[in-house]
């Protein structure tokens, strides 16, 4: 059991630059004591001054470095925080991005993970993702940047290059939605001759795109705020107008795209639309209609 949790946090089990070394029934009040310690980065003060939420990131929990924020996240959902809590950390060693691929976590990045107890059934999941790009979309605006779009269903991109991914997990007991974590990374102080060759000339970051480094503490605090604002809207079922501040940031919409499914399954498509799922609706070459509940979207023109 105790390998395990270790396995949790990263390779050595160090989280936060410390050692953890506890008994196991410890482990979960230790990750939350280091996560209440400031890092050089992140600083809660910094967030939490003014922070205007009534349940979002009221309880944040911040590393300096573990395995992947939505790991511990599910890991401290389990042992019951609370709704609204946010996991952040200077750097992942194990980033997890959607379709099972790595996610780059240097220093510099945002990398956080927000636990929700929703009341809802798996058919609404994708809409909690869809409201998230919408979240993420507005705090970049707010800072500064012009015209962020969200190519479905969870990138953000400035200029056609992806700046922010959203990895969305839930934590089920017998079936039944306990928590949904909502990972969010976004790729804020960082020097894209950094990141692999491969993503050089897809992704982009806030430093590049604003020429100057960003607040780091600043967006996590815009972002906790944009994200409860849309989520109440998610509680309260008003989907339609989450749906229509995606759609009015949609990268998507109106191109023609390559839909890429599991087994090497692929086929070229119009996009036309969103489902009140949040599925995007494509037009075949053929002319049929079809709706794209999960796959990668690729944009060809
Ligand atoms: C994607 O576009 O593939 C999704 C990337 C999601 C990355 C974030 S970073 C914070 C959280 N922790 C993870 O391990 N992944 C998400």
């Amino acid at each position: 059991m105790k390998e395990e949790i270790l396995k949790l946090l990263n390779e050595e089990g160090n989280l936060s630059g410390e050692i953890i070394d506890a008994d196991v029934n410890d482990f979960a009040s230790s990750i939350e004591e280091i996560g209440k310690k400031e890092t050089e980065h992140i600083k809660s003060s910094e967030i939490s001054k003014e922070l205007n939420t009534k349940y979002v990131g009221k309880n944040l929990y911040i590393y300096k470095e573990v395995s992947s924020t939505n790991t511990i996240a599910k890991f401290l959902a389990r042992n019951g925080i609370e709704n609204g809590s946010a996991i952040i950390a200077e750097k992942q060693t194990s980033g997890r991005g959607r379709s099972g691929k790595s996610w780059e976590s240097p220093l510099g990045g945002v990398w956080l993970s927000i636990i929700l107890e929703p009341d809802v059934d798996y058919s609404k999941i994708p809409l909690i993702t869809l409201a998230t790009g919408v979240a993420v979309a507005k705090t970049l605006e707010k800072i500064g940047v012009e015209n962020p779009e969200i190519k479905w269903p969870n990138d953000i991109m400035i200029n056609g290059k992806k700046v922010c991914g959203i990895l969305t997990e839930s934590v089920t007991n017998f079936n039944i939605i306990e928590n949904v974590i909502v990972g969010v990374g976004i790729d804020a102080n960082l020097d894209i001759n950094d990141f692999p060759k491969e993503l050089q000339n897809i992704t982009t970051t806030l430093e590049k795109e604003l020429e100057g480094k960003v607040d780091e503490n600043l967006l996590i605090k815009t972002f906790l705020e944009e994200f409860e604002e849309i989520n109440e809207l998610f509680s309260h079922e008003c989907y339609e107008d989450i749906l229509k501040e995606w759609r009015s940031r949609s990268y998507t919409i109106g191109k023609t795209v390559e839909i890429r499914k599991p087994f090497n399954e692929y086929y070229e498509a119009y996009a036309i639309g969103i489902s009140k799922e949040g599925s995007l609706i494509v037009e075949k070459t053929d002319g049929t209609l079809e709706k794209v509940i999960s796959g990668e979207c690729v944009i060809k023109n």
